[in-house]
């Protein structure tokens, strides 16, 4: 039986890695994204890899947009087997500049949009013996932030909630459904390529494997969780940063 994925932000940067990881494994795929061009492209790749791929169009942190999206893709595949939330956006604003409206599109987009996608998802998994979840904070979540960082305490928080998130699905949704998550460090996408290239020497002293990270670094780290069998993990967070942040 095919393996059916949902990836949010899959239409480029990490979320296309992912995607792309997800369709080396045979997964059929929907992604779920606001950016048109971008989106149409990655499920043309994922196409061209010989997976079915199904878009997605709207936005992650519109609950009810979720519920409908959600519901299509089951309507489509008749069940989804892995969920990777991956849709995020940066905060550059401090405490002092960043305005209400800021501060709670920050949260929605990064954290609400996972509760709203593990509403829609959980129940039919459950339903159907069994399911996997990926969700996909930041070493910003541990660290609050370095000086180089692209994002400052909003998103932090916002990723911190992640984990939490994370934590208490795993002892919710078990036996049957894993949930885990994933750390990023610096990883080379369109969010933070400007920041990267401005304090690459920095950045890179800051990393003990000496590279930035790509999206596939991470692709192949969610596909590893939404793979491994036997499978005795959940609740678990990855760093997958280089070393950035060795705890
Ligand atoms: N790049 C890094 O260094 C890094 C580090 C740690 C964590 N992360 C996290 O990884 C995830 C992916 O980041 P990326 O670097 O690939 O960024 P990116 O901007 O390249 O890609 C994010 C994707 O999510 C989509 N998206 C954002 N908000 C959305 C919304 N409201 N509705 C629908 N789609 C939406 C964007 O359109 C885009 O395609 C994010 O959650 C980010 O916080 C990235």
């Amino acid at each position: 039986m095919d393996k059916i994925a949902i990836v949010t932000g899959g239409a480029r940067g990490i979320g296309r890695g992912i995607a792309l990881s997800l369709a080396k494994r045979g997964f059929s795929l929907a992604l779920a994204d606001r950016l048109e061009a971008p989106l149409a492209a990655t499920i043309a790749e994922a196409e061209a890899m010989g997976v079915a791929a199904m878009p997605l169009l709207g936005d992650v942190s519109d609950y009810a947009w979720v519920q409908t999206a959600a519901a299509s893709v089951v309507q489509r595949f008749g069940r989804v087997d892995v969920l990777v939330n991956n849709a995020g956006i940066s905060q550059p604003k401090g405490l002092l500049d960043i305005d209400e409206t800021e501060w709670d599109v920050t949260i929605d987009t990064n954290l609400k949009s996972m509760f709203s996608w593990c509403k829609a998802i959980a129940p039919g998994m459950l339903a159907q013996g069994g399911g996997r979840i990926v969700n996909i904070s930041s070493v910003s979540a541990n660290t609050g932030a370095g000086f180089s960082a692209v994002s400052k305490f909003a998103y932090c928080a916002a990723k911190a909630g992640v984990l939490g998130l994370t934590r208490g699905l795993a002892k919710e949704l078990a036996p049957s459904i894993t949930v885990n998550a994933i750390c990023p460090g610096a990883i080379d996408t369109d969010l933070t390529r400007a920041m990267l290239e401005k304090h690459e020497e920095s950045v890179l002293r800051s990393i003990p494997m000496g590279r930035f990270g790509t999206a596939e670094d991470i692709g192949e780290v969610a596909a590893f969780l939404a793979t491994v069998t036997p499978n005795f993990m959940t609740g678990e967070v990855l760093d997958v940063d280089g070393g950035q942040w060795v705890n």
